[in-house]
């Protein structure tokens, strides 16, 4: 994961920013409407979830929900992968380039199961990082979603002897695309000579340059010279090809031209490879391209596509050589918007400081650990109340940590929310939702796992395309007391051994 950020006090767009109403029929993003003061998410009211009577559209439940409450709305992802492709396909037409495009999903973004089906379903080649995920491929394998067709890219260390490295091996002897990629020449003896053949990709890092970018002190990957030489040894070793040069400089924090100048050094070593290595046909560009996690315009894809085969292109003519196939390894981009957050306004409380804090029945801190450790903006409305005037507020969580906040600490990002009173939330309840959360926030925070201040994990609803335009739903409970208490260890009963007594400390 790469940790560029915009920082706190940057501007952007997180939510409505006036204290006037929200208009009628008012579009925030491609997928986030005003509607009847509600707010409308893919098309679905989510305040009806918690009011209950009332289903947001045929096949989601109709019972309320209870707060916080997540939602995972599984057709955006598929969304994702064929919009990306979509754009190189424009691109690679366009400029006539005379290889493909592949779109991986980089698992490590959100690897619950029902995300990594989702991206499979919608096309996806599979990208992964540690042992655990090789597990998670082979499950994938047998139920039909990871055909041979389809790359596994295996990033991530897997030195000779580890278990990632002979798990690999294994899976390879299931699946005829399972490609290392390596990086370190010493992985290289994991694979070689094991009775299986293999294509082996090989990360560069790059040089530093004049004005310092580059990856010196970077842990990934191998220098020029260094990939020269691994790339001599894997085309010496019998059943062995190296097929893919991986060259991740691009980051979240860069827009198109910057991310595609990143790549230039790595594009140039393709190129220059590519004239002694006949197998050499990808150039896998990684991760980095942002998703759209703020309501700012940001990143645009299309021309992002254009100008990094448009610089293939022109790269690979200097050094007389055949662009390569494309692949990119995209997490944050295929994940981002499908996720939203919801929660409940509890209290209205004066804040002598500023804006009056509005305390949700969640953890932000929990919810979003890159807002607290990275201080990174999510987009964040009212699912309610759209039809009052906003005041601009701040958002607290139920823990008792200081930094439990949102805009987070340091931010000069206005947060404006409908005006309501302590008095009335009884009656007439806000609702606030988070979104575009979908990325590394719920890794991070511990899927399904003990969070800070024992607060358990919120109910999830998993929403999908059903038949005839409607939607299927799975409803994943949260956590009860005693789940929290189990996962802490408390009414444990099997012990081996004798147990230890300890005497009572005492207190003078
Ligand atoms: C090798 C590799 N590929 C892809 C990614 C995904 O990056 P992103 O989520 O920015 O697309 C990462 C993230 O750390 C990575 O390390």
């Amino acid at each position: 994961m790469d940790s560029t950020h915009a920082p706190p006090s940057v501007a952007c767009r997180i939510g409505w920013q006036s204290p006037a109403p929200v208009p009628e029929g008012y579009r925030f993003n491609a997928f986030l409407e005003a509607s009847r003061g509600r707010l409308q998410a893919h098309g679905l009211e989510l305040a009806a979830f918690f009011e209950g009577g009332r289903s947001p559209a045929a096949g989601l439940p109709d019972d309320a929900m209870p707060s916080p409450l997540e939602i995972a709305f599984l057709p955006n992802i598929r969304a994702q992968v064929a919009a990306m492709s979509r754009c190189f396909r424009h691109a690679i037409e366009e400029l006539g380039y005379p290889a493909p495009f592949h779109f991986a999903f980089a698992s490590k973004a959100n690897t619950a199961e029902e995300i990594v089906r989702s991206t499979l379903t919608g096309g996806a080649h599979h990208e992964m990082s540690s042992d655990v995920d090789v597990e998670i491929a082979r499950r994938m394998i047998r139920a039909g979603l990871l055909p041979e067709d389809r790359m596994v890219l295996a990033n991530g260390f897997k030195g000779p002897g580890s278990a990632y490295a002979r798990n690999l091996l294994a899976l390879r002897r299931e699946h005829p695309r399972v490609m290392p990629i390596l990086e370190d020449a010493s992985e290289l003896g994991s694979f070689a000579d094991r009775g299986v053949e293999f294509d082996f990709g090989i990360r560069f890092r790059r040089p530093r340059e004049a004005d310092g970018a580059g990856d010196r002190d970077s842990r990934f990957g191998i220098d020029a010279a260094g990939v020269k030489h691994l790339a001599a040894e894997i085309d010496r070793t019998p059943g062995s090809r190296f097929v893919l040069l991986h060259a991740m400089f691009g980051s979240a924090g860069y827009d198109e031209d910057d991310f595609v100048a990143a790549l230039e050094p790595g594009l140039d070593l393709f190129a220059r490879l590519g004239r002694n290595h006949p197998h050499l046909r990808y150039f896998d560009f990684g991760g980095g391209v942002p998703g759209r996690t703020t309501l700012d315009d940001g990143f645009d894809y299309d021309r992002f596509a254009r100008l990094l085969l448009e610089k293939t292109l022109a790269v690979c003519a200097r050094r007389g050589t055949r662009p390569p196939a494309l692949i990119g390894e995209f997490g944050r981009y295929t994940v981002s918007e499908h996720a939203a957050h919801l929660f409940g306004v509890i209290a209205v409380k004066a804040n002598e400081a500023g804006p009056p804090w509005y305390l949700i029945d969640g953890s932000i801190m929990t919810s979003f650990p890159d807002t607290w450790a990275l201080g990174e903006h999510f987009i964040c409305l009212p699912l309610n109340h759209l039809d009052r005037p906003f005041r601009r507020v701040r958002l607290g969580g139920i823990t008792c940590d200081r930094d439990d906040v949102y805009p987070p600490r340091g931010s000069v990002v206005p947060l404006f929310l409908p005006q309501v009173a302590a008095a009335e939330l009884d009656e007439t309840p806000l609702y606030v939702g988070f979104f575009s959360v979908g990325a590394y926030q719920e890794m991070l925070g511990g899927v399904r796992g003990s969070k800070h201040c024992v607060l358990p994990e919120a109910t999830e609803l998993l929403i999908d395309d059903g038949e005839d335009g409607g939607f299927v739903c799975d409803v994943v409970p949260g956590h009860t007391t005693e789940d929290v208490l189990h996962n802490l260890g408390y009414g444990r009963t099997a012990r081996v051994g004798a147990p230890r007594t300890a005497a009572p400390v005492a207190l003078v």
